[in-house]
C-alpha cells in the first residue's frame, strides 16, 4: 500500500516513522514533509493551498491512502476535495473542522448540549470588547477566532494587558479576526484526551499533558508546545466515562445537526478541576508534541487503523498499547514563539545514536545538499519510553546534550508535576 503524509512537522515525521513499522506499507510520500521525514518517505514540494495539484500527483502515483497532519488543510476542507476523486483520506471535512477553526461554532455546540465550558462573549470589535473589560473578573482570556498555531490566546492579569490583547487581536496579529472571544479563566490542570473515529464509532487514543509555555515552571508566553508525557497524570475511569459522556458524545450529537459525521484524530483540550472535565478546545487532529509522545506506544499497526476509519470499520480493530511511560522533549530556536533565526545548520545529528525506545523526529529543518537546517520555531523532538517517567527524561535530556546546539534551547522541567513532586 502507497500511503501520503500531508505537513512537515514532529507529529507527520512520528506517523511517517510509524507506518513505517508496518509490513503492508510499500512506500510513504510527504506533502511536503521535512529533513527527518526524508530518510524513510519521499518528501514531494507541492503548494498545500493548491488542492488541484494536489489531487493530480495523488492519483498519478497511485496513492491508496491519504492521511492529513495539520488543521490548515482540514479547516480549508481538503478532505472533502480529495474525497470528490474517491481519494481514501483520513481527517475530517469541513463541517466538522470548524470545530477547530471556529471557537465560536464549538462555543455555540457547547451551550446547546451544556457542555461544561468557561462562559464566554463574543465581540466584533474593538469598543465592545473593550467595554465589557469593565465588567470582568481578571485574570481573564482573551481569544483570536482564527487558527493562530496555539498563539491566538492571552491569559490577561488586568485591563492594561486585556487592552494591548484586543488591540493585537483586531490588528491582525494572528490574521484578519472578524470576532474574538473573552472566556472566564479556569483554574485547573490541563490534559489533551485523544479519539479517533471512523464516523460511527470511536475509540480512546490516549492521552497527553502537553506544556504549553514557553518557560520551565509553565512561564511565559503560549507556544505550539514544547513538551508533553504520557499518559496524563489525570486519566481515571470516572474521568474518561466524563469526557466522553459530557463532553465528546454531545459533540458528535451537535455535529450531526449540521449535517456531518466525525472522521480523524479528534483533540479534546480539557481543564480538570476536580476530577471534573471543562472543554478548553477542540482540535481536529492529533496534539504536536502529544503525537510524537503517544504514537511510539503503539502496537497496533497504524495503518489498519487508519484504513477501517475510512472504511466505517474502526468497530474490528482493537486497539493496543505498550504500559511504557513516554516522554517528549522540543528543541526550539532560540527566540521562539517570538522572532527565531531561520536557516541555522544542526551540526551534530550524526552523532545521535537512538537505542531501543528512543525517537527524533524532525520538525521545522530542511535539508540542503545532505547538511540539516533549522527553519521553524520547534525544530526536533526527543522522545523515550521507559518504566517511569524520570527515566525517560533523564535519557532524552542526555540526546539532547549530545545534540549541543547553540542556536536552540529547551524546557528541562516537562513533566515536572509527575517528575519532581
Ligand atoms: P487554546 O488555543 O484555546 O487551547 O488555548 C491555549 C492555552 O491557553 C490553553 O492550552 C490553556 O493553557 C490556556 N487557556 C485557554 N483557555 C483558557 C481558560 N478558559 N482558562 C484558563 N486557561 C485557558
Ligand atoms: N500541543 C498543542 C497542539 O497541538 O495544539
Amino acid at each position: 500500500m502507497k500511503v501520503g503524509i500531508i505537513g512537515s512537522g514532529g507529529r507527520e515525521h512520528a506517523i511517517c516513522e510509524t507506518l513505517k513499522k508496518s509490513n503492508k506499507i510499500d512506500k510513504i510520500f510527504c506533502f511536503p514533509g521535512n529533513a527527518g521525514t526524508k530518510d524513510i518517505a519521499e518528501n514531494i514540494d507541492v503548494d498545500l493551498d493548491n488542492f488541484e495539484v494536489l489531487k493530480n500527483y495523488i492519483l498519478e502515483k497511485k496513492i491508496d491512502l491519504i492521511v492529513v497532519g495539520p488543521e490548515k488543510p482540514l479547516v480549508d476542507g481538503l478532505v472533502d476535495y480529495l474525497e470528490k476523486y474517491k481519494i481514501k483520506v483520513f481527517g475530517p471535512n469541513k463541517i466538522a473542522a470548524q470545530l477547530e477553526g471556529s471557537k465560536i461554532f464549538t462555543k455555540q455546540i457547547c451551550e446547546k448540549y451544556k457542555i461544561p465550558t468557561a462562559s464566554f462573549g463574543i465581540f466584533e470589535n474593538k469598543k465592545d470588547a473593550k467595554k465589557f473589560l469593565k465588567s470582568t473578573n481578571y485574570p481573564t482570556v482573551i481569544k483570536a477566532d482564527n487558527l493562530a498555531s496555539g498563539k491566538g490566546v492571552y491569559i490577561c492579569n488586568n485591563e492594561n494587558e486585556a487592552v494591548i490583547a484586543i488591540e493585537e487581536i483586531f490588528n491582525g496579529k494572528f490574521g484578519k479576526a472578524k470576532n474574538l472571544l473573552i472566556e472566564e479563566f479556569l483554574n485547573g490542570e490541563e490534559m489533551s484526551f485523544f479519539t479517533i473515529h471512523d464516523g460511527i464509532t470511536f475509540r480512546t487514543f490516549d492521552t497527553a499533558q502537553d506544556h504549553k509555555r514557553v518557560l520551565e515552571g509553565d512561564q511565559g508566553k503560549n507556544t505550539g508546545g514544547m513538551g508533553a508525557y504520557s499518559p496524563s497524570r489525570l486519566i481515571n475511569e470516572d474521568l474518561k466515562n466524563k469526557i466522553i459522556n459530557k463532553i465528546i458524545k454531545p459533540t458528535l450529537e451537535g455535529l450531526a445537526r449540521f449535517g456531518s459525521k466525525y472522521k480523524g484524530f479528534l483533540y479534546t483540550g480539557l481543564m480538570i478541576i476536580k476530577n471534573e472535565p471543562y472543554l478548553i478546545e477542540y482540535n481536529v487532529r492529533m496534539g504536536d508534541p502529544e503525537c510524537q509522545t503517544i504514537l511510539p506506544k503503539l502496537k497496533t499497526d497504524i495503518s489498519e487503523i487508519f484504513l477501517a476509519c475510512c472504511e466505517e470499520e474502526l468497530n474490528k480493530v482493537n486497539i493496543e498499547w505498550t504500559d511504557k511511560k513516554s516522554i517528549c522533549i522540543v528543541v526550539c530556536s532560540k527566540g521562539y514563539p517570538e522572532k527565531f533565526k531561520k536557516n541555522v545548520e544542526i551540526k551534530n545529528l550524526s552523532k545521535i545514536k537512538l537505542d531501543k525506545d528512543e525517537y527524533l523526529f524532525h520538525a521545522g529543518t530542511i535539508d540542503k545538499e545532505s547538511k540539516v537546517f533549522a527553519v521553524g520555531g520547534r525544530v526536533l523532538n526527543f522522545i523515550s519510553l521507559s518504566e517511569n517517567l524520570t527515566s525517560a527524561r533523564d535519557k532524552v535530556i542526555s540526546k539532547i546534550d549530545k545534540l549541543n546546539w547553540d542556536e536552540g534551547f529547551y524546557r528541562k522541567d516537562i513533566g515536572y508535576k509527575v517528575i519532581d513532586q
